[in-house]
């Protein structure tokens, strides 16, 4: 009796628990990898600034605020002063609006939220990417769908690998793309 009782918990109950350890285990793991690497975050902002209304549907160009793209190495947050160009008349009474115009009045800046970030010690350039017709959906997503910007493409250096070995696969829209580098130093200076 006590011999079958040993036999089954050796031989059934204890691969069974570790197999469910191991199953739960790498669940948890994938799961939690997005988070991880920050895919899915989406801070709530001072305010409330929509590109699925401002982008997407008054088709505002992205350059027309985000002025460093085809310039430097950093996209830029615009200033207030460029929403004022339209928001001293338009919606002036909102609340947003009034909140917005505050920060203009008292000369502070916006206090946004970062969502998309790489390490100080890993080195990217957006012009490099946009002046060869990279299109910003391929690494941010459809911007002008979004009422909350969301991180939806992990920034770890397997992704920008991936697509540096092999471009074509990421921009099937370009009919000709030269392959990125792989060389450390090209990306740690
Ligand atoms: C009217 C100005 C305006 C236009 C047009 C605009 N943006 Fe933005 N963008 C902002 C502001 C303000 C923020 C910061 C607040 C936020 O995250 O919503 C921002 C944030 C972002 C961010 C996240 C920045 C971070 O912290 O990581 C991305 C990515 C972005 N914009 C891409 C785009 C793209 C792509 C387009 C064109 C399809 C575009 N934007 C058009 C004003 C604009
Ligand atoms: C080219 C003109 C233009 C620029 C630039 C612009 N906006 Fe707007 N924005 C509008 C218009 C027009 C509306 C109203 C659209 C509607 O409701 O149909 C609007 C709506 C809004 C609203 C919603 C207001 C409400 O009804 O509650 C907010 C918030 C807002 N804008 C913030 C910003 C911020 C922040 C910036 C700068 C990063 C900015 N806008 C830049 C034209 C602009
Ligand atoms: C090849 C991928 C790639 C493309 C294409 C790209 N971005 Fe980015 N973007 C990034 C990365 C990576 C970061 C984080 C950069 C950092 O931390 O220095 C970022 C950050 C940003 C930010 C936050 C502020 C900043 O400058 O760091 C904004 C705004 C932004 N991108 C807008 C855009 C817009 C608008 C376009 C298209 C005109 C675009 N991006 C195209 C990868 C890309
Ligand atoms: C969707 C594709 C794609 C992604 C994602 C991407 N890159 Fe690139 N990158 C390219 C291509 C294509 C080139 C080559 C451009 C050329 O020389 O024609 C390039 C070139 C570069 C260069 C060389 C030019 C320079 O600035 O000196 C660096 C560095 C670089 N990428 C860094 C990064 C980093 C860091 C990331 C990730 C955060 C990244 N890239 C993500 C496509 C991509
Ligand atoms: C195309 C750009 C690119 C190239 C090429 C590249 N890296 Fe990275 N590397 C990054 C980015 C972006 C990060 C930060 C994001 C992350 O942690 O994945 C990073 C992170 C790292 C880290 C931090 C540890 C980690 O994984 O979090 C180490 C170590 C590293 N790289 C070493 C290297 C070495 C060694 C090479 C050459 C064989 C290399 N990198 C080539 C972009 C690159």
């Amino acid at each position: 009796m006590k011999r079958t009782v040993l036999d089954y918990a050796l031989k059934i109950r204890l691969p069974l628990t570790l197999f469910i350890i191991a199953v739960s285990f790498i669940l948890t793991f994938y799961i939690s990898r997005a988070e991880r690497d920050s895919v899915g975050y989406a801070p709530e902002q001072p305010i409330k600034f929509s590109h699925k209304l401002h982008a997407g549907q008054m088709s505002i160009d992205c350059q027309y605020c985000h002025i460093g793209v085809s310039k430097e190495r950093h996209a830029i947050i615009p200033s207030v002063n460029i929403c004022m160009n339209c928001h001293s008349v338009a919606r002036k009474d909102k609340p947003e609006i009034i909140k917005l115009t505050h920060y203009y009045n008292e000369g502070i800046p916006i206090p946004w939220k970062r969502i998309h970030k790489v390490p100080e010690y890993a080195y990217f350039n957006h012009s490099v990417h946009v002046n060869k017709k990279i299109d910003c959906a391929s690494c941010h997503g459809d911007l002008k769908q979004m009422e909350v910007v969301n991180q939806v493409k992990a920034f770890t250096m397997t992704a920008c690998l991936d697509c540096h070995r092999n471009p074509s696969a990421y921009l099937p829209y370009l009919s000709k793309v030269n392959l990125g580098p792989e060389n450390c130093s090209a990306c740690h200076r």
